[in-house]
């Protein structure tokens, strides 16, 4: 195949990933995103197994074999990834993703390794180092080490370095992601709760500190025992980063590791000389740490804040029971659809438990029948409810929520005000009034702004506080109906109700 041809399909790929990106961006489109990216990989795997197939024969060296390792690869990583995106519960998709970023770091760490190994079978041009050539040696090698090596220019050098070093980072920050995510390893560092002792900051700058420079050492004379220590010190650090940051911050985490895996793909795509590399890396690096900044915002904290912070922890392991046991309203299921079917306009605001009652689908009926009796129903949807981006819209997309009775937070905030009945259904943190309390932990959040309604309607199953493990003053309001219970129960037995 030629060059040429190899660059306008590698073309062709990258834009099908930017359509895919764009597709991603909306419910609606969101499939035309998902057929975007598939033929886009498709184009850029089929492409590369052509360019290696003449790079093969070219150095004669045999295609065969190392195709059959490719397919095995394909057909193994491809239907372990189908089987696992197919079984994956909605609640565990971030855990899904942390997996996903650990194979890519890992990856990007196998492909380093390979190619400092034997660059001549990567493109990589042999420099050799006149000085070092030892009479036994082939064409073009050097002695390093005590190994029969081909030089590496300092530029492939100092990519390969970066790019297995953050991939090795990646790949070990996504496994501690994965596990306090779980949540079902008794293992410490894969608890939700921030593992933190004394001297940790430092520790971490001096680890970050001798990485870099054993990477450089790398870079100036190809040691392969520098390279070694490198990857060894970034596999480290990659858990020592992880560890201080509370399970209910992993999201963020996860998203931020997502950037360094398509940074770690950009850096090996550099040494490779491949472009799709290098492009497809750095659309994953760039949307992953625009994500990280967006979930950051929206949580009104900084990312040190999340990095540094420890945050949630407590709310992730103990789900956050509040300490103080005040009054409040309570009513049935019935007596909320009573209230539900006397109002004009009702506001559905779902957050992470309706996720994990899985009662969209409820919802949705639930809907369906106040809409029938001639109620106007819409959602109200916080950018970082539930525990993922999109989590909520993902939600009611897959119950076939019509898209125009969804509203993200800037568009529906100046509705409430008018609404007869704001119901939350599994929401905490993103309704709670604290975030206009000045010293509170959320304090500066942008919430959905339920509390304005004229009656609001709680579902959860108990008073125990949300990710954040603060309590929330929405739930003690004169106007405040708490319904106590699954939200998947609750919802059902509502929808019964208004029949
Ligand atoms: P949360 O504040 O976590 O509150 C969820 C509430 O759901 C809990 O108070 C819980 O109370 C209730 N619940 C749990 N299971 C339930 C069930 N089966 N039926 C009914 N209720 C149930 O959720 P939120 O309001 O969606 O806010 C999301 C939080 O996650 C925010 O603080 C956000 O900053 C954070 N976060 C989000 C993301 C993204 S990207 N979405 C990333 C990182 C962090 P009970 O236990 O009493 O039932």
């Amino acid at each position: 195949m030629s060059m040429n041809l190899v660059t306008l399909l590698y073309l062709v790929a990258s834009v099908c990933f930017i359509q895919a990106l764009k597709g991603l961006s909306h419910p609606t489109t969101s499939i035309r995103g998902n057929i975007f990216g598939m033929t886009g990989m498709a184009i850029a795997v089929l492409t590369t197994i052509a360019l290696i197939h003449g790079q093969a024969r070219s150095l004669n060296v045999d295609f065969g074999t190392g195709i059959a390792y490719v397919l095995a690869a394909v057909v193994v990583g491809g239907g372990l990834g189908a089987f696992m995106a197919n079984k994956v519960e909605m609640t565990k998709m971030p855990e899904l993703v942390a997996f996903m970023h650990s194979m890519i770091g890992l990856a990007a760490v196998f492909i380093g390794v390979a190619a400092v190994a034997e660059p001549w079978a990567f493109g990589i041009t042999a420099a050799p180092v006149a000085a070092l050539i030892g009479a036994n040696t082939p064409d073009g090698a050097v002695i390093l080490d005590g190994f029969v090596r081909y030089a590496i220019p300092a530029g492939n050098r100092l990519e390969l370095f970066l790019g297995a070093a953050i991939g090795a980072i990646t790949f070990s920050g996504s496994v501690i992601a994965f596990g306090k995510l779980s949540g079902k390893y008794k293992f410490r560092l894969f608890q939700g709760a921030p593992v933190q002792f004394s001297g940790q900051h430092m520790l971490n700058l001096v680890l970050g500190l001798a990485t870099v420079g054993l990477g450089l050492v790398f870079v100036f004379t190809e040691s392969w025992p520098a390279f070694f220590a490198m990857l060894a010190l970034a596999f480290v650090m990659g858990v020592l980063i992880i560890i201080p940051i509370g399970g209910a911050d992993m999201p963020v985490v996860v998203s931020m590791l997502n950037s360094y895996s398509g940074w770690a793909a950009a850096g090996i795509g550099f040494s490779l000389n491949n472009a799709m590399l290098i492009v497809a890396g750095s659309l994953v690096g760039s949307s992953g740490a625009i994500l990280s900044y967006i979930m950051c915002k929206a949580m009104n904290r900084s990312f040190f804040n999340v990095i540094l912070g420890g945050f949630g922890g407590e709310a992730a392991t103990t789900g956050g029971a509040a300490k103080e046991q005040r009054p409040v309203k309570t009513g049935s299921a019935d007596d909320a659809a009573f209230v539900l079917g006397n109002a004009e306009t009702v506001v559905i605001v779902p957050g992470y438990g309706l996720a994990v009652a899985r009662a969209q689908h409820a919802v949705k009926e639930l809907a369906a029948k106040l809409t029938e009796k001639g109620i106007t129903v819409k959602y109200a949807i916080h950018p970082v409810a539930g525990r993922m981006p999109g989590h909520m819209n993902v939600l009611l997309a897959e119950a076939e929520v019509p898209y125009d009775q969804v509203f993200e937070m800037e568009d529906i905030n100046g509705e409430f005000g008018q609404a007869d009945v704001a119901i939350i259904l599994g929401a905490n943190d993103v309704v709670n009034p604290a975030a206009h309390t000045k010293g509170s932990p959320i304090y500066g959040m942008p919430i959905l702004e339920a509390y304005k309604a004229k009656t609001v309607i709680v579902n959860k199953r108990s008073m125990a506080a949300g990710y954040a493990g603060l309590d929330n003053e929405l739930f003690y309001m004169d106007k405040t109906m708490m319904v106590f219970g699954d939200a998947k129960k609750v919802v059902e037995d509502m929808g019964k109700a208004i029949e």
